[in-house]
């Protein structure tokens, strides 16, 4: 096949060809019996490298125009005059640096080969559907040669969006070379050492306000280290330039984005996804101006918040309806709850009198953006099925990393089905019970599978509504009116009158009514165009 596993674009080899881009880059898969032999085999190899300068630090990168992928901009109003107007300017820079996601499984995959060149890959991944594809290109076989299942993940947290591919794909290497299961799991070294981190970001700011602290512009420049590659760089920084404004209405705006190429590891999703790195530029930009205006930032931060027409239109052109912002209440009820006046007048004291230890006390508010920025990718798929004494399995397309995900599907899968819960299983997320489904990601997990899981479930229950109709002796209209709830099944205006859940799926087994059934979900109305920079 492919020796590529970008996820993306193709400009990421799986082992090494000809440059080494950075530190910790894999050259050679060794496979042993036993870790004694590998260590030995790592022992005899010989590298013969040439070694070049590496471009390690950003700014350098910056001037050294070393970028990868096209630039995006969003931009609108008149910039230079509203600064040459403005009342006050203040201009600084803001950056963060890489931060391991430290999920307690390190990078771990088992591949089995099976019949016929198929292969079975067990893999730590919030996103088994692009192992699935991935291997299959490596390999040069299809998908539908491919099983990947996930039971759980110890931990995620966006460094298995992408990167648990490579170690599926080497193991998927061995295991067709060998024709033997082949595990590979990365030591903590090892992990942290070949994975890519939070991107890192530099960004300079430009803010002008009027007398009373209101923005009036805003032109900010960043940058994120890609890294040698772009793995996910693009979207992430996409939307870190759709959080720079916030929860503040900006009218006058130029936001220009560039992912630099470097020779760090390749940088990877990470919770949060570009978003804190863009909003924390604006947050920046509002603790400097309380500080140069003199005044507490809750005040000049509440000035610039979202509100009514025309202050209500974010800079990607969404309309933020005042009904749904609900940023001013939440304020206002968080001032009062934390006794935030009176707490930073006895801080503001305090640190008068204390020359050595000082306290602090901060606020600031957050617009997250959920779902995929990438439209298409914010889908969802389920598959459930009935067995006759009344037990379910569920099936979903999302993973479960510890944060809930299975128990939230089950709750709407019992839910929906009215069958008690220890009667229902959550099944290993597996491609060959959901196909093409997205990461767990984008906070859209919940969103995205729980409409996918309801969606299978109503079309269950409707079929076995209508057996459970014929079984309470009833005509086949009053089917809808029927309630499937605890493990029991009643009609809505005689709640004694019930049949149990397991004497409805035997019936409808008997009567030959389909139990199994697939749900789907997309999620409506959400684009963006990257010519015009607009969307929802
Ligand atoms: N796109 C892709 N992956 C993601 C995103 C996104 O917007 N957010 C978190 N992971």
């Amino acid at each position: 096949g492919m020796n590529q596993i970008g996820p993306i674009f193709h400009d990421e080899p799986l082992l090494a060809s000809e440059t080494l881009h950075c530190a910790g880059q894999a050259v050679a898969l060794i496979i042993g019996e036993s870790m004694d032999a590998c260590l030995a085999g790592c022992q005899a190899l010989v590298l013969d490298i040439e070694e070049q300068k590496p471009l390690l630090k950003m700014q350098e990168a910056i001037d050294k125009k070393s970028f990868q992928l096209d630039p995006h901009i969003i931009q609108r109003g008149d910039l230079e005059k509203a600064f040459d107007e403005a009342a006050h300017r203040i201009e600084g820079s803001f950056g963060n640096g890489a931060q391991d996601h430290f999920y307690l499984e390190t990078h771990a995959a088992l591949v089995t080969p099976k019949e016929k060149g198929d292969f079975h890959i067990s893999s730590s991944t919030q996103h088994p559907t692009e192992v699935q594809a991935k291997v299959a290109e490596v390999l040069g076989i299809g998908r539908h040669q491919i099983v990947v299942d996930v039971p759980r993940m110890g931990g995620g947290f966006g460094g298995k969006e992408t990167q648990g591919a490579h170690i599926a794909a080497l193991a998927a290497l061995g295991a067709h070379y060998l024709q033997r299961p082949v595990k590979i799991k990365l030591n903590r070294d090892q992990d942290m050492n070949q994975t890519g981190k939070r991107h890192p970001f530099r960004s300079h700011y430009e803010a002008a306000f009027d007398e009373d602290g209101v923005i009036q512009a805003l032109k900010v420049n960043i940058y994120a280290d890609g890294g040698w590659s772009s793995d996910l760089s693009g979207a992430i920084l996409d939307r870190a330039l759709f959080h720079l404004d916030n929860c503040y209405y900006i009218p006058n705006l130029y936001f220009e984005g560039r992912v630099l190429k470097t020779n760090h590891v390749s940088h990877t999703a990470f919770r949060g996804f570009g978003g804190p790195q863009g909003m924390l530029v604006v947050e920046e930009a509002m603790n400097r101006l309380a500080e140069y205006l003199n005044v507490d930032p809750v005040v000049v931060r509440k000035k610039n918040y979202y509100g009514k027409a025309p202050r209500n239109i974010a800079p990607y052109r969404q309309e933020i309806k005042f009904k749904d912002n609900r940023i001013h209440r939440m304020t206002r009820e968080l001032m009062k709850s934390s006794d935030y006046k009176r707490r930073r007048k006895e801080i503001e004291k305090f640190n008068k009198k204390s020359k050595w230890i000082k306290k602090g006390i901060g606020f600031q508010p957050l617009k997250f953006g959920i779902s995929f920025t990438n439209s298409i990718l914010n889908q969802a798929g389920a598959l459930v099925l009935i067995y006759a004494d009344g037990s379910v399995q569920l099936n979903h397309g999302g993973t479960e990393m510890g944060q809930g995900l299975h128990t939230k599907m089950l709750a709407i899968c019992a839910h929906e089905l009215g069958a008690p819960l220890e009667r229902i299983r959550v099944m290993f997320t597996a491609t060959d019970k959901v196909p093409n489904t997205s990461a767990t990601a984008a906070s859209s997990g919940s969103d995205l599978n729980g409409q996918a899981v309801k969606d299978a479930c109503v079309v269950l229950r409707q079929r076995m509504a209508k057996v459970a109709a014929q079984m309470l002796e009833l005509d086949v209209k009053e089917a809808r009116h029927l309630i499937f709830e605890n493990g029991v099944v009643y009609h809505s205006t005689a709640p004694t009158k019930t049949i149990t859940f397991e004497e409805v799926t035997t019936q409808a087994w008997i009567k030959q009514v389909s139990l199994s059934a697939t749900g789907f979900y997309r999620t409506p109305d959400i684009q963006y165009d990257y010519a015009t920079g607009s969307g929802k």
